[in-house]
């Protein structure tokens, strides 16, 4: 898996999705560009989930708030004080790690053991295998999942008293090593505040730190009112956003997966009180649905609800999707109860309510947020697309099966030859199909070599252009996943694009 993940990390690069931040200088840390064909990708990614909100929800409407906010903004939401991440060094490797990430590693450990012992067993006893009562009464497996169940049980308490001394014992007791130097000589838990700084003014007048947002969702609450008011919106309603946040991760890794600039796509829905928890599981629903239709196959998700719960939430689950690394979340969504609107009142000094008209109160709307990171999508999407594939005349090809809708570039135009006539049709069909759909015309190297280009981009569709075109108006239209070929009248090509590329 982790050769597989090298390798779709190298297509990036050698195909203009991802690239390293400012390469020619060696790079930045956890930071990444888009490319030709990843802009594209990221873009259809966004809009796929802009519709899918907006379109489909006549109570959902979109902004586009500032990066930069009131430094105010960030003591209400309580990033100041608490958006921290307790560190551990290992002093042998003087690497520097997140201690509850490394307990979750732990857990992970521990339930793979018992998963091999279940296989173990599975294998020896064939058809007679009971799995409940050996993973009951198995020694090994009780002990495997006792020890997980006391560390698990010791984190979430630790971590919901912030409790650092008692986070370090815990890796001390479970007797954690370090990944790179495999020693257990670790120091103190730290805080670390994940907040990136910048002056707003000039020094000379005094002046002020502001901070880039760790994340979009503020920018909503702070325009509840203004978009309220404005858009007469009656609760329940919601608003979203695309944009992006910066947090100053310390164990940045996995690529895309963990950035220090990233983007987010936040959706608060505000509700009545009491009503969230229904809010919440239909959020919670909607949103699986939205991440299973593009068709990567419903078992590489699942939900992990949340048992160690922020300070501000009443429920919360990620969506996690199977990466080449494990499963792991791409989605969170939230039950914030009125901690956001409640707290930005209270810092603020203005009242943030709603009248009810049907019900004749004022109150503090609740929110359920969803919140899913376009880059981890993007990865989400290449990690599921990308595939090497043997053909049957014993060739390989590399091919990424993005679904056509949210595909860089949808349709591909050759001429079968560089003279008599055939560039000039080609160009004419790009022509006919570029106001709606994004094509590349490619008229180098044999036929062969032109499909593999665009099998290993992702384009869904090869139209090619011959010497029968010229007579009978037709053209030859190769499809991505089966490699089948067939002929299509060039006036019906649009229709036909269109059915394809549609989700
Ligand atoms: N407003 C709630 C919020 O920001 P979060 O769980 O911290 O919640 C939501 O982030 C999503 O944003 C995550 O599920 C993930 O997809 C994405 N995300 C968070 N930190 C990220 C990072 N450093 N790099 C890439 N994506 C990130």
């Amino acid at each position: 898996q982790d050769e597989l993940f090298k390798k779709l990390i190298a297509h990036c690069k050698e195909y203009g999705f991802i690239f390293p931040s400012s390469e020619i200088y060696d790079g930045l840390s956890a930071v990444y560009d888009y490319g030709q064909m990843g802009v594209e990708l990221k873009n259809n990614i966004k809009k796929y989930w802009w519709d899918a909100m907006t379109k489909l929800n006549e109570n959902i409407v979109g902004i586009d708030a500032a990066i930069f906010m009131h430094p105010k903004t960030w003591e209400a939401s309580g990033h100041v004080g608490a958006f921290n991440d307790p560190l551990i060094d290992n002093r042998d490797s003087k690497k520097r790690y997140r201690a509850d990430v490394l307990l979750e590693d732990f857990l992970a450990k521990q339930d793979e053991k018992i998963e091999k012992e279940v296989e173990k067993a599975r294998k020896r006893f064939g058809e007679s295998f009971d799995e409940k009562l050996f993973r009951e009464t198995n020694p090994r497996v009780v002990e495997h999942r006792a020890k997980r169940d006391a560390v698990h049980e010791r984190m979430v308490a630790a971590l919901n008293d912030n409790d650092l001394e008692e986070l370090r014992q815990i890796i001390l007791d479970a007797e954690i090593v370090c990944p790179i130097s495999g020693t257990r000589n670790w120091t103190e838990v730290r805080q670390f505040n994940l907040m990136f700084e910048t002056k707003m003014g000039s020094v000379a007048e005094g002046a002020s730190t502001i901070y880039l947002r760790p994340e979009t969702a503020q920018g909503i609450f702070v325009n509840f009112l203004n978009v309220q008011k404005t858009g007469r919106m009656k609760i329940p309603f919601g608003i979203a956003q695309i944009g992006k946040a910066f947090r100053n991760e310390i164990v940045a890794r996995q690529f895309i997966f963990r950035m220090r600039e990233f983007e987010q796509m936040e959706m608060q829905f505000f509700v009545r009180p009491g009503e969230e928890l229904k809010w919440f599981d239909h959020w919670r629903q909607t949103r699986m649905k939205w991440h299973r239709a593009l068709g990567f196959g419903d078992e590489h998700y699942r939900f992990h609800d949340h048992d160690k719960l922020a300070h501000y939430a009443n429920a919360a689950t990620d969506v996690e999707f199977e990466f080449p690394f494990g499963f792991k979340e791409v989605e969170g969504i939230h039950s914030r109860t009125d901690f956001d609107l409640g707290n930005h009142a209270k810092f603020s000094g203005k009242k943030i309510q709603y009248y009810d008209t049907e019900t004749g109160e004022s109150y503090v709307p609740y929110v359920v947020e969803t919140s899913i990171g376009v880059d981890r999508m993007v990865l989400q999407v290449l990690s599921a697309a990308y595939k090497e594939e043997r053909l049957e005349n014993g060739e390989t090809r590399t091919v990424l099966n993005i679904p056509a809708a949210i595909a860089p570039v949808k349709a591909a135009i050759f001429p079968l030859v560089k003279k008599d006539g055939l560039p000039e049709l080609a160009h004419q069909i790009k022509d006919m199909l570029k106001f709606d759909y994004n094509i590349q015309y490619d008229e180098k190297d044999s036929i062969g070599k032109r499909y593999r280009r665009q099998d290993a981009i992702g384009t869904p569709l090869c139209i090619t252009v011959d010497y029968q075109s010229l007579e009978d108006k037709t053209v030859t239209v190769r499809h991505r996943d089966s490699m089948q070929q067939h002929r299509v009248a060039i006036a019906d090509l649009a229709a036909m694009v269109g059915d394809e590329v549609s989700l």
